[in-house]
């Protein structure tokens, strides 16, 4: 049992007077059940609406209300220049230099097009290994991109390209051992690496650096989804040498529904413009842009992978999810996730009348906001009693009810009070 915590009221109350992240619930509109406000215990699927969304949606509205065309220089944020807004931010939260952030498109849509430059399926090196069960979109991604490269004769048509690694027999995590004596056993004929950073099921935090250094050792490219560490958790992407990521900015980054992905490409590509590419004018250097000429001339930057006109009003919203961000800054944010989900941990821990496990890993250091509940016969029976309640989590086949509190805008309070709810739950 972790001492640092107490099932107390008294003590969640003295955990939120001291938390210095408080103010910061105000920053987002709160939810609502039956005209009730509810436990929000969801923005691993989507994060919650800050409150400056539609004044800075509004704003770039109000500049092509009265700016029309002159809005992509003379608007308040010049429209040419809107991933520029971006780098700064979202390379603290990503661990890298601003070259190497970009945002555009959506994920799975940037998985392909990052998949076009870093998966070079050749003759006995073909091959990607990712997690069994990895998010459905990632694997359709890559079973149709390896369909595509058997069509045009890269892939031997009768061979598995796909590698899936499993966890033990019994277990539910993964263990980075396996994963690298996979590496190790297959190396010569993978080509790519590709893995959740934090798996949406368990919310597992992988090794990144360690498995980064073992795709490496393997000649291999390492690659991250990081939906569900974008913003939650510390990362360092530029150290621990990762080659590219994608990530989606709905859940953790609060940037609505649909908000454009980001995308991280390690320097010694980003820099590279004779990287192949699938190209377009917003990837274009901007001197030559509107020259109009002949000859993609990529930026030497991830931007350099930008296709199209930037989506104003989508990333509007993003800007607004930055600047608080910005003020919170991550070491903090995490320092209080740390506390938010341990605490919840420590609870769960004490719940006799209801049968589950928590499968995601126990070591902070391992996880991020996320514990998933895995519930052998009846999770969606608890939660449907849950939302009746008033708490918004969400499930997951087989078995699991995904329970994330975010730093932002939950406190020790409402941990509390979904643990007392619990309680009263009948079997
Ligand atoms: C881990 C993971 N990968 C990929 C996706 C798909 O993202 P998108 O629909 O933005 O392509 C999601 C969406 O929730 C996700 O959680």
């Amino acid at each position: 049992m972790n001492s640092a915590f107490e099932a107390s009221i008294e003590f969640v109350q003295r955990k939120d007077k001291e938390d210095k992240l408080a103010r910061f619930k105000n920053k987002f509109f709160a939810p609502h059940y039956q005209n009730k406000p509810v436990i929000y215990f969801c923005s691993n699927s989507l994060g919650l609406q800050p409150v400056t969304a539609a004044s800075a949606i509004g704003q770039e509205l109000l500049d092509w209300q009265e700016k029309a065309i002159g809005g992509y220089y003379g608007a308040k944020n010049p429209w040419l220049f809107y991933q520029d807004y971006f780098t700064e931010s979202l390379s603290k939260l990503a661990g890298c230099k601003d070259s190497e952030v970009t945002v555009m498109n959506s994920l799975t849509v940037n998985l392909h097009l990052l998949m076009i430059s870093f998966y070079n399926p050749k003759p006995g090196r073909y091959k990607i290994l990712m997690e069994a069960g990895a998010f459905p979109s990632d694997q359709y991604a890559v079973e149709t991109q390896v369909k595509l490269h058997k069509q045009w004769g890269n892939i031997p048509a009768k061979d598995e390209a796909i590698i899936e690694i499993f966890p033990r027999e019994g277990e539910k995590l993964l263990r980075e051992e396996d994963i690298i004596s996979k590496i190790e056993k297959e190396g010569n004929s993978i080509a790519l690496v590709l893995l959740g950073g934090i798996n949406y099921y368990t919310g597992q935090f992988l090794d990144i650096e360690k498995i980064t250094a073992a795709a490496h050792k393997a000649n291999a490219i390492a690659a991250f989804d990081l939906a569900h560490a974008i913003g939650n958790v510390k990362l360092n992407l530029h150290e621990w040498n990762v080659d590219f990521a994608i990530w989606c900015s709905y859940k953790y980054l609060n940037a609505g529904p649909g908000a454009v992905g980001g995308v991280f490409i390690h320097e010694r590509f980003a820099k590279d413009s004779s990287l192949p590419r699938l190209g377009g004018w917003w990837g274009n250097n901007e001197e030559t842009r509107f020259k109009m000429e002949k000859g993609f001339i990529p930026k030497d930057k991830a931007s350099g992978w930008n296709i199209s006109t930037a989506q104003v009003f989508n990333m509007a919203a993003l800007k607004a999810a930055m600047e608080i961000y910005d003020e919170a800054g991550i070491d903090s944010l995490r320092e209080k996730s740390v506390q938010l989900t341990g605490f919840l941990e420590f609870l769960m821990n004490q719940l006799t009348n209801l049968e589950f496990e928590i499968i995601t890993p126990s070591d902070p250091e391992r996880r991020g906001a996320q514990l998933s509940l895995y519930f052998k016969s009846n999770g969606p029976e608890i939660l449907a009693k849950m939302k009746e309640a008033g708490i918004v989590v969400d499930y997951r086949e087989p078995g699991v009810i995904r329970v994330a509190p975010n730093p932002f805008y939950n406190s020790f309070e409402e941990v509390f009070q979904f643990y007392k709810i619990l309680e009263n739950f009948r079997h």
